[in-house]
């Protein structure tokens, strides 16, 4: 395993396809390996271009677009950050050899939809998931619901993410309304939703998996400590590490997460959300690329997600040990402006054993995640009310 230097021809060269604020720690692990950047999204100065080689804007569902940049920066790895990609067309540049996806271009295809990851993790992989159907029309929802689903249920585009479109179905009178708000939240295709029995589970986690090179060359699979996180309206609020499980209900979220993982293949780290009521666990879904929730790794492990991330996609060793119990807070824009002021900052960083993240967003919305607060403590729970102490300090200012 060799890496070259940044900017000439002997360069190790990534592209990162989206550029937020989970790209952007990618980016600054792949630069403090040495590595050149190209960090790719749809409007500039994302937080990743601030921190990358070269920045380009282009709409990375176009097929054209993605290859036209692709064939001009030739990267060895293409990393994808967000799901809305032209998959197919990363399926192609797989297959010409022209480039890696990370971590496969399968899996970018399979996870961008919701109906192609479910029908893997539960027809394919036989994982227990909540019951679930597909619609793509109002009737097609009713009908699944009285079919079978039942209430409560929970109605989501087959693409869209952070929560977007989805909403929790009481009885029969929210029907109409949550097949509207699916519709116009979606990302692509604008007309199919799933459905979901509602799971009522004690708490979740995303279990962070690694597939990286071993010793001797060949992939093995290693397992972070459980996060546990609180999600508002499907978008992530906190999360900690580690989360306190039974011994069996960890042994069956590993279980899936390993093979879920296997399925998808190639190098990289995942992030398997998992719904757990006592010893019992379900599949949610999987992300083939650090995760929100995992943002708390920054003050947690000794390698952070993003690291370990870059280090398996470059078939470096990985060591997933965590330091120190922490957890995690998002801070939000709570208003619509660009180049907006954070005050507080000094304050929050007051508090015992704290950190912030600013993404350097160029727009604020209301509810656009605009950073993030992270404290470390003895135990979870001190170290929540920690991280959230010092969000609160935080204040968005026009
Ligand atoms: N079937 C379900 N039963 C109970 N809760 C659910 C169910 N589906 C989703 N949720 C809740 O909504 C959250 C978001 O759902 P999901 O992960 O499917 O959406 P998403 O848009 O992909 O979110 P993200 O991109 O942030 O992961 C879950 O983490 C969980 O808290
Ligand atoms: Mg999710």
């Amino acid at each position: 395993m060799k890496i070259g230097t940044p900017l000439s021809s002997s360069a190790t060269k990534v592209m990162l396809l989206g550029s937020g604020e989970l790209g952007k720690e990618v980016i600054i692990a792949l630069q403090r390996l040495g590595v050149e950047v190209i960090a790719v999204d749809r409007y500039p100065n994302a937080p990743g271009h601030q921190v990358a080689h070269r920045a380009h804007v282009i709409n990375m569902a176009d097929p054209r677009a993605l290859r036209t940049l692709v064939e001009q920066e030739r990267p060895q790895l293409i990393v994808p950050e967000i799901e809305a990609i032209a998959t197919d067309e990363l399926v192609k540049i797989e297959q010409e050899g022209l480039a890696t996806v990370i971590p496969t271009a399968r899996a970018a295809q399979l996870t961008m939809n919701r109906e192609g990851i479910r029908r893997l993790a539960a027809e394919e992989l036989g994982l227990p998931t909540s019951p679930y159907a597909f619609a793509s029309t109002l009737a097609e929802l009713k009908t699944a619901i009285d079919g079978g689903i039942g209430y409560p249920c929970v109605v989501k585009p087959v693409m869209s993410s952070s929560g977007k479109g989805q909403s929790k179905v009481n009885t029969p009178d929210e029907v109409e309304a949550a097949w509207n708000y699916a519709s116009s939240g979606g990302r692509v295709d604008a007309g199919r939703v799933i459905i979901e029995g509602f799971i009522n589970f004690d708490y979740e986690i995303t279990q962070l998996t690694v597939r990286a090179c071993g010793e001797r060359g060949e992939v093995e699979t290693h397992f972070c400590e459980p996060i546990g996180h609180v999600q508002v309206h499907g978008d992530y609020v906190e999360s900690w590490q580690p989360q306190p499980m039974s011994e069996k209900a960890l042994q069956a979220s590993r279980d899936m997460a390993r093979k879920v993982t296997d399925s998808l293949g190639g190098q990289g780290l995942f992030g398997v959300e998992l719904f757990i009521k006592g010893d019992q666990v379900w599949f949610s879904e999987v992300s083939p690329r650090p995760h929100d929730t995992g943002m708390v790794t920054m003050c947690t492990q000794r390698l952070n997600e993003f690291e370990l991330h870059a280090r398996a996609i470059l078939g470096l060793p990985v060591d997933v040990s965590l330091r120190r119990p922490g957890a995690s807070a998002v801070i939000y824009g709570g208003m619509e402006a660009k180049g907006i002021a954070f005050a507080g900052v000094d304050q929050a960083l007051q508090l015992p054993e704290s950190g912030i993240r600013l993404f350097g967003k160029p727009e604020s919305f209301i509810r656009r995640r605009m950073g993030v607060a992270l404290a470390n403590a003895d135990g979870v729970d001190e170290a929540r009310e920690r991280a959230k102490a010092a969000a609160s300090k935080v204040k968005p200012v026009a």
